[in-house]
């Protein structure tokens, strides 16, 4: 079951998607428990970003049949937050520590990179290009041109292993991943959620998410997260990690068989904070 992610040894290929599992507030209810049966083979922080952002305004959820739309609006502590506050804690944890960093520009990603460089808790970073509830990073992600000239920029300010969180918001996202590796990712995930728009009940025209509009994640979008992954498995020969609506061991057959080297549980995490170990059993 072991797997190799960019020189990092993981003893299965089940991760979490990040900003799905509190890890933090999950110790402080169940305690040294949720470290001696952690699910995840490598922990993926939620998004950080270079200064605190308090997020969107409520309402932030919105299930529907298939899923859920969140206008969660990264919230986080900032970088300083992070490294006082959560790294702490997160190196605590049985597995290999992946933090997600977001920046609106190079400037920010770059500082990011270097603040983070020396931290020697953390295996690897993954780059958020692909959030659509902040104005931030969408086009980027969603550009080949605009994300190479990011990593130009970037990639040569950390030695760590770079996996790029690509968006599914694009035209042709084997073009973006495939930008991506020439710019010097070593890995890449997908999908980030869906834009989608939830409607007031009685008022289409009203939107429901404080934030507008916000993305769509869960069992609705399993079926256009295969298609990017197999599209994208054509189009990279550097590791993919498959995540969307990946609730049992079957869907995460799918898309390993589809080339994907690792898979990540994100939404169905919330439904069930163990189905990352019932998948891996099972697996
Ligand atoms: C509530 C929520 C918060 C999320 N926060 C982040 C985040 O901070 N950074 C990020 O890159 N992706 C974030 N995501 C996206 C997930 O990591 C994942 O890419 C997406 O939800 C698809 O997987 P799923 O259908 O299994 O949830 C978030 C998703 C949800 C539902």
């Amino acid at each position: 079951m072991s797997v190799e992610l960019c020189g990092v040894e993981l003893d299965h290929p089940v991760i979490n998607g990040s900003g799905t599992f509190d890890v933090i507030a999950a110790r402080r209810v169940f305690g040294s428990a949720v470290d001696a049966e952690f699910p995840f083979s490598a922990f993926v922080s939620k998004t950080i970003t270079l200064l605190p952002r308090g997020g969107n305004p409520p309402p932030r959820l919105f299930e529907t049949p298939a899923g859920l739309i969140n206008s969660i609006g990264l919230p986080n502590r900032g970088l300083a937050g992070y490294l006082e506050h959560d790294l702490p804690e997160l190196a605590r944890l049985p597995v290999p520590l992946i933090t997600n960093v977001m920046g609106s520009n190079a400037d920010e990603v770059g500082q990011l990179f270097e603040a983070l460089e020396d931290r020697t808790e953390i295996c690897a970073l993954e780059l958020n290009v692909s959030c659509p509830n902040v104005k931030t990073g969408l086009d980027i992600g969603s550009d080949p041109a605009e994300l190479s000239k990011l990593l130009a920029a970037v990639r040569p300010k950390s030695s760590k292993p770079l996996i790029v969180k690509l968006t599914p918001n694009t035209a042709n996202v084997a073009l973006v991943a495939a930008a991506a590796e020439a710019s010097g990712a070593d890995a890449v995930s997908l999908i980030n959620t869906l834009r989608a728009y939830a409607p007031s009940p009685n008022r289409a025209a009203e939107a429901w998410l404080g934030g507008g509009t916000g993305g769509q994640s869960g069992p609705a979008i399993r079926a256009v997260a295969l298609a990017q992954t197999a599209a994208v498995a054509k189009a990279v020969e550097i590791p993919i990690i498959a995540m969307g609506g990946i609730e049992r061991a079957d869907h995460a057959r799918q898309f390993l068989e589809l080339g994907a080297r690792l898979v990540a549980v994100g939404t169905s995490n919330f439904r069930d904070p163990l189905a990352a170990a019932r998948i891996r059993e099972s697996l």
